[in-house]
């Protein structure tokens, strides 16, 4: 086990909160009127503005005391390099070898893999432009017209999350569809407005073992041979995208329509790489540059800039003082623009899956407390929703606000409305307002309690120019080396996510008892529980 949680960094961290405690953000901004810039960096445009967070010069030293003693240079360093820091699976994990410029070297096992990236990079480009000037062609002759991205969890929400951030960045004429859930009603709404003959079905699985994905993409290929009256249309319509060239043969699509990808690229990493195809469909592959060289921006700057002007290591140490040192439980990813409005959900599962850990890397119980509960919806919308609770509620919400300068539509004011929430927001988190301020409004007595704000409320905003598909890819290295720092803290393996995988195998046992001649009779001699049996039993 890790002996930081007994370190005296760790200690003296800890003993620090009082001083906190004592202290509000009211005061602190009142004594100290350089604060806003003061507790801010920037780093290749990205403006991260902690501020209004609850510490002090002291707290950030000593939290960057904590990274230090926890060895996070190290550890990155590790990472950068190809070291098999996913220790439970024996993998490299380098996501930040598929950003790396052209005629850079990171080796692998002997292998420099920035090579194989680049190779994959220069396929992909091509059939990309090959789809989007229509050269090429369906079965029958038609340009493509509809992508239908079949993949689910890592092998969906980077693609459906980024071809929502980057709508102004689509091809006119192609639409993109995104395919995830085994629930049946996804598949058909999909199908149900797409032509199969321009239609291109891109399956997206790092295994090619996911039943969602497989049972999806067979009944895909069966709409789209049933189109045709005939087998051979599958390799003009169908493409995947996976590390199991195997499994892609075995499910019958020809392997050269396959693009590859490698065992060091977590599903939760693999946006930039070949499961960013159908996204590099629709903005084209010089956008997808573009996006590859703002994670590239992040990856330099978290490499390279010392810990405490490290915008990664300033969100992941902010994140741990509130999760270990104030108990805060949960995280809020809040944008400010409404085509990040799937950024939360793809935050929860690389933060999730990422740091839901309760063993250590060597399999000892933890020693402190690790992720916390990620979630959000764009703003002005949540203001309309759940930021009651996170002004006055009994539970304090750690938040990340994201805003941009420039809108990417044309209308001006609506922009200036939500800025102005934005930052209305985040003011009065922190400043709150008073009894007295209540008062002296004329409220009635019986009512001031209700209209008091306690303030003090943490908050960080990040401020872009502009949605670009540079900015979301700075967005998510921040994000990715965020959840890293984390787990090189908490002592785990960020990279492993052995517990989806109970689920599964009971899935498969249930589905089995479901499809038999009697179900309810074999969930009984299956020895479920009696909740379960009673419930395999009402539907069947
Ligand atoms: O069940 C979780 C998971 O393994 C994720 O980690 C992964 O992103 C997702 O399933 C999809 O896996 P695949 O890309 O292999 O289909």
């Amino acid at each position: 086990m890790s002996d930081l949680f007994s370190s005296p960094e760790w200690e003296a961290l800890v003993a620090h909160r009082p001083a906190l405690a004592a202290t509000n953000l009211r005061k602190l901004f009142a004594d100290d009127p350089t604060r806003g810039t003061s507790f801010s960096i920037e780093t290749n445009g990205l403006y991260l503005d902690y501020s209004k967070q609850l510490v002090t010069a002291e707290t950030m030293n000593l939290l960057v005391a904590v990274a230090e003693a926890a060895g996070v240079e190290a550890h990155r360093d590790a990472m950068f390099a190809g070291e098999a820091i996913n220790n439970t699976e024996g993998r490299a994990v380098l996501h930040t070898a598929l950003r790396q410029p052209a005629g850079a070297t990171v080796e692998v096992d002997g292998q420099n893999v920035v090579a194989d990236v680049q190779a994959t990079l220069a396929r992909m480009r091509e059939f990309a432009e090959a789809v989007r000037s229509g050269s090429w062609v369906g079965f029958s002759g038609e340009p493509i017209r509809t992508i239908i991205n079949i993949g689910i969890g890592g092998s969906d929400l980077g693609p459906v999350m980024c071809a929502q951030a980057l709508r102004p960045d689509m091809a006119d004429g192609l639409t993109l569809n995104f395919v995830s859930n085994i629930d049946g009603a996804d598949l058909a709404a999909a199908l149900a407005t797409a032509d199969p003959a321009s239609t291109l079905i891109v399956v997206s699985s790092k295994t090619f073992g996911t039943i969602e994905t497989l049972t999806n993409a067979r009944y895909a290929r069966d709409w789209i041979i049933g189109a045709f009256g005939d087998e051979e249309a599958v390799p003009k319509h169908f493409v995947a995208v996976s590390t199991n060239e195997e499994k892609v043969a075995a499910f019958g699509i020809d392997t050269n329509n396959m693009f590859g990808f490698w065992d060091w690229v977590g599903g939760r990493y693999s946006v930039d790489s070949a499961i960013g195809l159908s996204l590099m469909i629709g903005i084209g592959p010089e956008a997808f540059d573009e996006f590859l060289a703002g994670f590239h921006d992040i990856d330099e700057h978290f490499r390279t800039a010392p810990l405490a002007q490290n915008a990664p290591v300033i969100m992941a140490l902010l994140g741990v003082w509130y999760r270990n040192v104030w108990d805060y439980r949960s995280h809020a990813v809040l944008p400010y623009a409404n085509d990040l409005a799937r950024f939360p959900a793809y935050l929860q599962q690389l933060d999730m899956e990422s740091n839901g850990k309760q063993v250590t890397r060597s399999g000892e119980p933890v020693a402190v407390e690790t992720g916390p509960v990620v979630w959000g919806e764009p703003g002005t919308n949540g203001q309309h929703a759940f930021y009651q609770l996170i002004h006055q509620g009994t539970s304090v919400i750690p938040a990340d606000f994201i805003g941009f300068a420039k809108p990417r539509h044309e209308y001006d004011e609506h922009h200036k409305i939500l800025l102005a929430n934005l930052f209305a927001q985040t003011e009065a988190l922190a400043m709150g307002k008073t009894a007295d301020e209540v008062r002296a409004e004329g409220v009635a007595e019986e009512l001031v309690n209700h209209k008091v704000f306690p303030g003090n409320r943490p908050t960080t905003t990040l401020l872009a120019e502009s949605l670009t598909p540079r900015v979301v890819g700075q967005l998510i290295a921040l994000y990715e080396h965020k959840v890293f720092c984390q787990g090189v803290i908490w002592d785990i393996n960020s990279f492993d996510q052995w517990g989806v995988e109970l689920g599964k195998v009971l899935a498969t046992n249930i589905l089995s008892e479901l499809t038999s001649d009697d179900p309810a009779a074999a969930a009984v001699a299956a020895g479920h529980d009696s909740s379960t049996c009673e419930l395999i039993r009402r539907v069947s």
